[in-house]
């Protein structure tokens, strides 16, 4: 309880701060000097070396590197450059991927970990040369200047608690099946462990997974290894990490003619058209925008030597080190009765965008127009 009201008043906090962070730039200033060298401080030409895990997922190249991008030119009077890297799901190449950023000298990282904890040592070697690491996302281990994301434990309880909404009456009349994300990254044991805490006592988990690499297609073959094992009429739910792997879910279940709630996060374009369409129950949206811009005052600040106490509210430990300045942007449970207030009204889609020839008649039918 204690810990709930916690958890509520930091979300409301930084809810309220992620507004007035859009306003007041507070890393903003260009005055200063533009030299790089010596003592001088960093004026607007800054490199900024920009990290992504992977690509299969929609948001990092639909939303994550393009506000990113944006954020950086914006603070820096289009001056600031980013260098750019996906890992493609790859914990060594994107070892090598920061190499060859300090080697390039850029003035600050931004790294989202493919494998939080592989990646501490060129975090460490960054933090000798000279480069500042803001975590983006996922929490690196190793010495990080500073952090942004949501509140992961509360996108796993909102999860836990729609799929719930969903069972109602019907939660302990069979099985649910759950598929977490991958272990090497530490929200997905943060979604794992707040959907339990919401879960645990009120349904039976007949099956649970983690999802190597977060890949939808593992999350279909784990599905039909479930569907096999639970037997099709013993599943009534499936608790999806994120929409990805829903997709992969619910092929899985259709080939199997079963028709259940599942769960997801991101408010992909496709997870959205299948909650219209009533495939899947629920999303959680979480607003890329303040946390990419978080990312990008945080960062250029840090290359300019600025403290980050007018930006980072929150602090969060890693495993090997805390106190990291955070901010935590808050998340909403995305269902068919609040597209229109959420992603429409944020601008992340038009009603056209989700309301294709495919998905006109459900669109009309829950009256998204
Ligand atoms: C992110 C999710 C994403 C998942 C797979 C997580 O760390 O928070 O938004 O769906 O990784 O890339």
């Amino acid at each position: 309880m204690n810990t709930r009201m916690r958890r509520a008043a930091v979300i409301v906090a930084a809810g309220a701060m992620a507004v007035s962070l859009a306003a007041c730039g507070s890393a903003k200033e260009s005055g200063g000097s533009d030299k790089s060298s010596g003592s001088e401080k960093k004026g607007d030409n800054i490199k900024v070396g920009l990290l992504l895990p992977e690509n299969q997922t929609a948001r990092y190249e639909k939303f994550d590197r393009p506000l990113i991008e944006k954020k950086i030119k914006e603070l820096t009077n289009n001056k600031g450059e980013v260098v750019y890297a996906n890992a493609k799901q790859d914990a060594t190449l994107q070892n090598q991927q920061v190499e060859t950023m300090i080697t390039n000298k850029v003035d600050v990282l931004i790294l989202d970990a493919v494998d939080a904890a592989a990646i501490k040592n060129s975090v460490q070697k960054a933090k000798d040369a000279g480069i500042p690491v803001v975590a983006y996302d996922r929490l690196a281990q190793g010495p990080i200047d500073a952090y942004t994301s949501f509140d992961n434990v509360t996108v796993g309880r909102t999860q836990g608690e729609a799929l719930l909404e969903a069972l109602g009456d019907k939660a302990k009349s069979g099985k649910i099946v759950m598929m977490n994300g991958s272990s090497t990254d530490p929200n997905a044991a943060q979604f794992k462990k707040g959907a339990h805490e919401v879960l645990d006592g009120k349904v039976n988990i007949g099956k649970e997974y983690d999802t190597n690499e977060w890949k939808p297609e593992n999350a279909n073959k784990n599905m039909e290894g479930a569907i096999s094992a639970l037997g099709k009429k013993n599943i009534i739910g499936v608790y999806s990490a994120n929409d990805g792997m829903a997709g992969g879910i619910i092929t899985a279940l259709k080939a199997a003619g079963i028709k259940v709630p599942v769960t997801g996060q991101d408010a992909e374009l496709a997870g959205v058209q299948r909650i219209v369409a009533g495939e899947q129950y629920m999303s959680v949206y979480k607003p890329y925008a303040p946390e990419a811009n978080a990312a990008a005052e945080m960062a250029v600040a840090l290359a300019q030597g600025k403290s980050l106490d007018s930006i980072a509210k929150d602090k969060v430990d890693s495993p090997t080190n805390k106190g990291i300045p955070a901010v935590l942007v808050p998340v909403t449970s995305l269902t068919q009765d609040n597209i229109k207030d959420t992603v429409v009204k944020d601008g992340v889609y038009t009603i056209d965008e989700i309301c294709t020839a495919q998905y006109k008649k459900a669109c009309e039918k829950i009256g998204l127009k």
